[in-house]
């Protein structure tokens, strides 16, 4: 099959979740032919996130470099959100409300102690309170909040809202959906060219590929051909079948429970801004909508591709919640789910082109998929325009783990429709 084939678009992106769109929306508006495969665009870990724009409050020792992507991301968020709305005539849940992390005990005080040194050292704005300062901003604290971090520039956005208004966007830009699952990588003669697609969105066609036929026909599937190939399956993106060793992504699944409750109308203000707290050494969150929800979150488990609820992740949630913020105990419980975060063995993304030619990546967002949206598609816009990643970007290239082995994939077939 020839990469030049009638058929083939300049742009095939392997995955529909908000990454993924994000990459086809902007390659579109530069002028790109692009298509998308995925049964269920707009589906994937958007659907659990709470959608925390956190690049102040989730700042982790080590993760330094990707800070400076994190804050890029984090300034162009009011101008996508807005180029978003308009192109998808959507709202997107946008809050620019601000993030409060609080300390229940001496050890949480001493631990938001040292994270804000780490900010100031970073550069970044935090201001330190008492426990009457935080409970002055909201009421509904425990009484024995010790202290806590006001951080004014870190916001939220509804990632469902977010997903829902890309495909809309990308649909407007005439973006191709093939709602099938992405079977096999096609390969010839050491260049990707596509992907073979099963023959109907809930069932995985088996077999190998081959090379394809002239027809757009291949042996167990349907060829679509494209000059590039964007692997963007989320935490899926190791598994698909005909990826070389050497440029298959090292990303892994991480589990997380997300709550979901509901604050009735005319009950007090409930929250008026995110509200984050370690307890007993587990991250916790409480991101407040406009519209009444509120969002709990969030368990990290390592349990491969597993996506069950389980009573004691809901237990411990609520439990820690409640320590938090005892009122919640009062409030309807409207959803449970569980998403899995695509994990990097450095917790930052894989960016840009692979050392297989046509093939590029954008995975690996792990804990800041909804953060890095913005800057993910312009990223991934330029360098398939260009064959140049912008500046904050080029750090994040897939080879910096060359030659690395996959990350635990051992409990995993990685010869999977995705
Ligand atoms: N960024 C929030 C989480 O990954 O749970």
């Amino acid at each position: 099959m020839s990469r030049t084939s009638p058929e083939a678009t300049d742009v095939l992106v392997v995955g529909g979740g908000i990454i993924g769109l994000v990459t086809a929306w902007r390659a579109a508006q530069r002028g790109m032919s692009v298509a998308v495969v995925d049964p269920a665009p707009g589906g994937g870990a958007a659907q659990v996130a709470a959608g925390m724009l956190a690049a102040v409050t989730e700042l982790h020792y080590g993760e330094e470099t990707l800070l400076g992507l994190n804050v890029a991301s984090a300034r162009r968020y009011p101008q996508f959100a807005a180029e978003l709305s308009e192109a998808s005539g959507q709202d997107l849940g946008y809050r620019a409300c601000g993030t409060l992390a609080v300390a229940l005990d001496a050890d949480d005080r001493a631990h938001l102690r040292e994270l804000h040194a780490l900010q100031r050292r970073s550069g970044l704005e935090s201001e330190w309170l008492s426990g009457r300062d935080c409970r002055r901003l909201e009421p509904m604290l425990a009484p024995g909040v010790r202290g806590g971090l006001r951080v004014d520039g870190d916001h939220q956005i509804d990632p469902r809202r977010l997903a829902s208004a890309l495909v809309t966007a990308c649909e407007r830009a005439g973006v191709t959906f093939h709602r099938r699952r992405a079977e096999r990588l096609h390969v010839v003669r050491d260049r990707a060219c596509g992907v073979v697609v099963s023959e109907s969105a809930t069932e995985g066609a088996s077999g190998g590929a081959g090379d394809g036929a002239p027809d757009g026909s291949a042996a167990g599937g349907t060829l679509l051909a494209a000059d590039r190939t964007v692997l963007a399956a989320g935490s899926h993106s190791g598994r698909l079948a005909g990826v070389p060793d050497e440029v298959r992504p090292p990303v892994r699944p991480v589990k997380g429970q997300v709550l979901r409750l509901t604050v009735p109308p005319g009950y007090a203000p409930f929250l008026s801004r995110t509200v984050r707290a370690v307890v007993r050494g587990s991250h916790l969150y409480l991101v407040p909508r406009l519209s009444g929800e509120l969002v709990v979150g969030a368990t990290s488990e390592e349990l491969g591709w597993d996506t069950t609820v389980t009573a004691g992740g809901v237990y411990e949630l609520l439990r820690d919640a409640h320590e938090l913020v005892p009122g919640i105990t009062e409030l309807p419980l409207t959803e449970t789910c569980a998403g899995l975060r695509p994990g990097s063995p450095d917790n930052a993304p894989l960016l840009g082109p692979t050392a297989l030619p046509g093939l590029l990546l954008a995975t690996g967002h792990h804990r800041n998929g909804v953060l890095l949206t913005p800057v993910t598609g312009d990223a991934m816009a330029q360098v398939l325009a260009t064959g140049e990643l912008p500046p904050e970007a080029r750090p994040f290239t897939p080879g910096r783990f060359a030659g690395a082995a996959p990350g635990d994939l051992s409990d995993v077939s990685l010869e999977q429709p995705v």
